[in-house]
């Protein structure tokens, strides 16, 4: 029986209860993590949960656990649900209060809910690529939180799967800012080209990982926007994202990107990647 996190406790799935009037559930007033877990052990869990305290910040939250004590238990959680590959869900909302658009009073305690799962990495989209949809990103202007608030991030993967495609590349008036649920690379002559951590898109930490492979490899980077012109003209491409790791995108609209087939950096970068996490899960 699954094991989950919730409101100090550690409870079986089956009877944990959550109040209708959680501020998650009516306003999406909350934020949340996702750690990937590599053969029972969190991959990059301090930059993650230094993430949640930021974006708990950015609206005002005090979770009501230390970092440390979010550690302990995520690697609970682990262990309980005998979790091999991966990944912990956390998430932190203001709390169950009757509803009404302002803060509650200071006495309503925060909600954490936790839980892990198996999940197996998604090796046949990493290995051979993926096809995306461009899509108008009508999202707000704090995308750098990563709050509970995802519809209209739901509503791009939607469209794209509708179109039998695996992400949503969305672009304001024709500039390339991020996929629904991942961060974006192009790869022209050479170079390496992604949109900057602004506010108008969540700061991956796969991303930046990614940036920071691209320096030990000394492969160029550029942080700056670009249009989906120049993302269809681009050599390669592809996006990252905790549970996607580095995923080639082979076509975008249907226009096939470079040879169609992963590039070359690509597959150097995931090689690079697949080095920081066990082995034997990477296929060496
Ligand atoms: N999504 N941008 C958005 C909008 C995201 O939702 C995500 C991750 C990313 C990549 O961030 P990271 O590399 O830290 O996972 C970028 C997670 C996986 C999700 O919502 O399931």
């Amino acid at each position: 029986m699954a094991i989950y996190f919730v409101d100090g406790q550690f409870t079986e799935k089956e009877n944990l209860k959550i109040s209708v009037e959680d501020r998650g559930y009516y306003f999406g007033d909350g934020v949340y993590e996702v750690i990937k877990v590599y053969e029972g052990e969190l991959f990059t869990a301090e930059e993650h949960l230094n993430r949640l305290v930021e974006s708990a910040m950015k609206i005002k939250l005090t979770i009501p656990f230390t970092q440390q004590q979010l550690l302990e238990i995520a690697k609970k959680l682990v262990q309980d649900n005998q979790i091999g590959t991966g990944h912990v869900y956390m998430q932190v909302t203001r709390g169950a209060a009757p509803r009404l658009h302002q803060f509650p009073d200071p006495t309503v305690a925060p909600v954490v809910v936790a839980y892990a799962v198996n999940n197996p990495r998604p090796e046949k989209a990493i290995d051979n690529g993926v096809a995306v949809k461009s899509v108008a990103d009508v999202r707000w202007l704090r995308c750098d939180i990563k709050s509970l608030n995802l519809l209209g991030n739901v509503l791009a993967k939607q469209e794209a799967f509708e179109a039998g495609c695996t992400e949503a590349i969305l672009h304001r008036d024709g500039v390339v800012t991020e996929g629904s649920s991942s961060n974006l690379f192009g790869v022209k002559d050479g170079k390496v080209y992604t949109h900057p951590a602004t506010n108008l898109i969540l700061n991956g930490i796969t991303r930046q990982v990614v940036l920071k492979l691209c320096r030990e490899q000394r492969i160029q980077v550029e942080e700056k926007p670009f249009t989906l012109d120049e993302a269809f003209a681009m050599d390669e491409f592809f996006l990252t994202s905790t549970t996607s790791e580095i995923t080639p995108i082979t076509s975008i609209d249907g226009r096939p990107i470079g040879t169609g087939k992963p590039g070359t950096l690509t597959v150097n970068l995931q090689k690079a990647f697949a080095i920081q996490i066990p082995a034997c899960v990477a296929g060496e």
